[in-house]
């Protein structure tokens, strides 16, 4: 495969914005998805940013909704709507979802009062500022199509100007035009260390195109942390993170949730919680 094909906007991307020198550091979380530690840890470790933005997917499948949106609201967090929080806030779940998704999108509903549910609701699908994009699903197809060799293309053509910042695969990719390179998820476990530092990769000026943070609540990656990215378009550097927390916590939260015991044991697994904890 050649440059061309790989990076089919190299030469288009809004240069005016991509090369925009700040000092600001930006923290890109997403896909919460109900999960109040994972949440509560990636905010403790990202506390020195200046700004947070949300790439959607706050609620659905986990116990603790309203917390998070409470704590995204709180915070003033820029929080674009990912698929779920549209269907959650707005009342209609898409029949085609699968058991767990839908089931634990009934019982979300019932957890939120008239404000979290309008909240969700209204989010905007996209949102543009400090230099970049923000969007939930960069496909728009609702396939969760991770970057590859394959989908790559059809991905990149969705970037509209500046770096665009998405989620909904739950699975991390920093994507820099140039370079014919991504990160998969594949690369990601010789690149990422749990509890530390992160992963910092520095980019020339202008030559970020994408990022997916990975999963805050939900990693896909084989990973047991929290996910979440840093960039700084001042210093060029991108870094992504993956926090420890207490998933004995999150088991607790199940346990304690007031919900019919099927819908627990298909919340526990989806977590991946082993059948003797439940
Ligand atoms: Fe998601």
């Amino acid at each position: 495969m050649n440059s061309k094909e790989t990076f089919p906007l190299r030469g288009k991307v809004n240069r005016s914005i991509s090369d925009r020198r700040g000092q600001m550091k930006i923290a890109l979380i997403s896909d919460i998805h109900s999960n109040g530690p994972a949440l509560d840890a990636v905010l403790a470790h990202a506390a020195g940013a200046d700004k947070i933005v949300c790439l959607g997917d706050v609620v659905g499948y986990g116990p603790d909704p309203a917390y998070c949106v409470r704590r995204l609201r709180e915070l003033n967090v820029v929080t674009v709507a990912g698929n779920h929080d549209t269907a959650i806030g707005a009342g209609r779940i898409p029949a085609a979802w699968r058991r767990v998704a839908r089931a634990t999108a009934e019982w979300t509903q019932g957890c939120l009062d008239e404000a979290a549910r309008k909240w969700l609701s209204q989010l905007p699908t996209t949102w543009e500022g400090e230099g970049m994009v923000a969007t939930h699903d960069l496909d728009r197809s609702g396939l969760s199509l991770p970057f590859g060799r394959q989908t790559a293309p059809v991905l990149l053509g969705r970037i509209q100007g500046g770096f665009t910042a998405f989620g909904h695969s739950h699975l991390p990719v920093g994507v820099f035009e140039g370079e014919r390179r991504w990160l998969s998820r594949r690369l990601r476990p010789n690149l990422v260390y749990p509890g530390g530092g992160g992963t910092r990769i520095l980019f020339e000026t202008g030559s970020l195109l994408a990022v997916n943070p990975g999963s805050v609540g939900e990693p896909r990656d084989g990973s047991s942390g929290a996910a979440y990215a840093e960039v700084d378009l001042g210093s060029r550097v991108l870094t992504f993170h993956m926090v420890s927390y207490n998933s004995g916590e999150l088991l607790h939260h199940i346990q304690a949730a007031a919900m019919p015991s099927d819908l627990r044991s298909a919340m526990f697994a989806f977590f991946g919680f082993p059948e003797q904890s439940r």
